[in-house]
């Protein structure tokens, strides 16, 4: 496999991922572990590859040492892009440590300083997180700190398991040889998982709507789908994987264990309620949320009763590692399978007839194909992606989704050990469980040739620097120029407004009006300061130096698309930028682990 530093270099042709021809050894040994016995095909070897050179492309163009974070980003983008990295060295690593009996010690050591390195940008976004500004934030900003510090957590578990064994035999006398150096910064790490998570759990409410997290406590009450999901995500992460916490700073005096039932609780509670909301569209898609009507005129009205139509990628996707985690902790099928209706919904509301392994619509040169609810083309696409209208929050919410579904669809989600369970009783049989796994992996092998066709899609957005686009779909549709995406019927398209109101305050901002606003004018509440703007929205780091090598990077792309028919859709709107890099990780990743089950 290739696997150098001088994979930052980027491919210059677009690689096809094409079906690969399937080894003939079992992918899988019987000790449950994802092994491989012998060399990958070469089409998996350019899938493994594009995604390493993915994340070196992020690391070595968006994230700036000497800062220790991504300058480009805001808080909650970091927390995102932290996790995308911690999520990807955990994959590799488990790559590198299968057995290769003639592999070179000098290239072995090599590879894990490859590994470590990125690790050492981990730890640096670690001081260099504005934890102070977060606390301020939103609930949901809070959260995905919260996954972000967890995911490290089990890279590192996992690469200290993975490295530990090769060296037992000496650390009689080297003492320490027995656990990899990243374990050190577990306690960090947890401790700021736990804060994250306990500020964050003063969002949940039982006063409106019988439950349910508000999404922004400086705002009128939203009780909206990303930041429920998220709770459901962290709160059954941290009884799965938060390793127990004895800091009790700031001021508490406490010991924090492992596998507290608080956490799995709280996120069986949370699902209740998030199942029971009636959140769901028509397509069986997540509407982002609910307002509680006469909330600014002093009504006594407490129910989610005015539903935000709009429907984003990442509300139909962090929900799902949340339902595989619920799955781990109780034994309950149901979890997996309201998963899998799930991921159905969203595939189809690509376009994409699962049966038929192929886009419901043909594509047709020079044309933007129809809207079928969360993308077209059997690509998964924002609303705002065709016209180039993203915000930076949603630059990000495709590749949340895959990073998602990888880790319900992945060879490891249903590998765990009986200490996964909430309460003391193994609630079923091995041999029952064996069948969940198989039925599930059956399930998750249907989405291979989906994945596959929007990782070739989003391959085709990759500028001659190796750096993903925003609209993947562009990748498949060779456009020649602008006017096919400015005569296409839905090039801004929403959910229709018929069952209520629909805003898309993610990309156009929260609108000043009473519904969403403190102190807007109206009613008898009396006002209240309005929210500053330093406070709601968050912002990048401003910096001369920075710009100026963004610039010159746009500049490049332009230029070199003026030759040859090649026109580029993904230079539009906010271009190319951290987030966009991290989404055409996390999909890389998603088609990397998820194609595993093909074997
Ligand atoms: C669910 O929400 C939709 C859209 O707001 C609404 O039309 C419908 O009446 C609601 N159903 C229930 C049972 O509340
Ligand atoms: C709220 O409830 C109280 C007591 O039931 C009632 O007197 C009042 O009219 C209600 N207000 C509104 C706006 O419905």
């Amino acid at each position: 496999m290739l696997l150098t530093l001088t994979a930052v270099v980027a491919l210059a042709a677009a690689a096809v991922y094409a079906a690969p021809a399937r080894p003939s050894h079992p992918l899988l040994s019987k000790d449950g572990l994802s092994r491989r016995a012998g060399s990958l095909s070469i089409p998996d070897d350019a899938v493994f590859r594009d995604m390493w050179m993915a994340l070196s492309d992020m690391q070595e163009t968006y994230f700036e040492r000497w800062l220790g974070t991504w300058p480009d980003g805001i808080d909650w983008t970091r927390a995102v892009m932290g996790t995308h990295v911690a999520a990807t060295l955990r994959t590799i690593s488990d790559e590198l440590h299968v057995d290769e009996p003639d592999q070179d010690v000098g290239c072995s050591t090599r590879k894990e300083e490859v590994i470590g390195g990125y690790f050492a940008d981990v730890i640096a976004y670690y001081f260099a997180e504005d934890t102070f500004a977060i606390r301020n934030e939103a609930y949901d900003d809070m959260l995905w700190v919260v996954l972000a510090w967890l995911e490290s957590i089990r890279f590192i578990d996992e690469h200290s398991r993975a490295t530990s064994s090769s060296c037992s035999k000496e650390s009689g006398a080297w003492p320490g040889l027995d656990a990899w150096y990243g374990s050190r910064w577990i306690p960090a790490f947890a401790h700021r998982a736990r804060i994250f998570w306990e500020l964050a759990a003063k969002g949940w409410d039982t006063k409106l709507c019988g439950g349910g997290m508000i999404w922004n406590p400086r705002l009128m009450p939203y009780k909206n789908a990303i930041t429920n999901q998220l709770f459901i995500s962290a709160s059954i992460g941290m009884y799965l994987h938060f390793p127990g916490d004895s800091n009790s700073s700031p001021y508490e005096t406490a010991d924090w264990p492992p596998h507290d039932p608080v956490y799995g609780k709280a996120a069986q509670g949370a699902h209740e309620w998030l199942v029971s909301s009636n959140m769901t569209n028509k397509q069986g898609l997540y509407a982002d949320g609910f307002h509680i009507s006469g909330q600014s005129t002093g009504s006594n009205n407490t129910k989610c009763d005015e539903r935000d139509e709009m429907v984003y990628t990442y509300n139909q996707g962090v929900l799902l590692s949340g339902l595989l985690g619920l799955y781990r902790a109780t034994g309950q099928e149901r979890y997996l399978n309201e998963g899998h209706t799930l991921i159905r919904n969203v595939i189809s509301a690509t376009g994409y007839d699962l049966e038929k392994n192929k886009p419901v619509d043909q594509i047709q040169p020079d044309s933007v194909p129809r809207w079928h609810g969360l993308g077209r083309a059997g690509v998964l696409e924002e609303a705002c992606d065709a016209s180039a209208t993203c915000s930076q929050d949603a630059q990000t919410f495709k590749g949340i989704w895959m990073h998602h579904f990888a880790a319900f669809c992945g060879p490891a989600a249903l590998r765990f050990t009986s200490s996964d369970f909430l309460g003391t009783q193994r609630p079923h049989r091995q041999a029952e469980a064996d069948t969940v796994r198989a039925r599930h992996e059956r399930e998750c092998r249907r989405y291979v040739p989906w994945l596959r066709h929007n990782a070739r899609a989003a391959a085709g957005t990759r500028d001659e620097n190796g750096l993903f686009g925003m609209w993947w779909t562009a990748g498949l549709l060779g456009l020649t120029g602008e006017a096919p995406i400015e005569s296409a019927p839905d090039l801004h398209p929403l959910p229709p407004a018929a069952d209520g109101e629909v805003v898309d305050y993610r990309n156009e901002g929260v609108p000043l009006d009473p519904k969403w606003t403190r102190g807007a004018g109206g009613g008898d509440v009396p006002p209240v300061p309005m929210p500053d703007t330093k406070r709601t929205s968050q912002e990048p780091l401003k910096s001369d130096r920075l710009t100026e090598k963004k610039k010159k990077r746009a500049k490049t792309a332009r230029d070199d698309s003026g030759d040859g028919d090649a026109y580029d859709p993904n230079l539009r709107g906010r271009g190319r930028t951290v987030e966009t890099q991290g989404g055409g990780l996390a999909l890389l990743r998603a088609l990397w682990l998820v194609s595993r089950l093909e074997g």
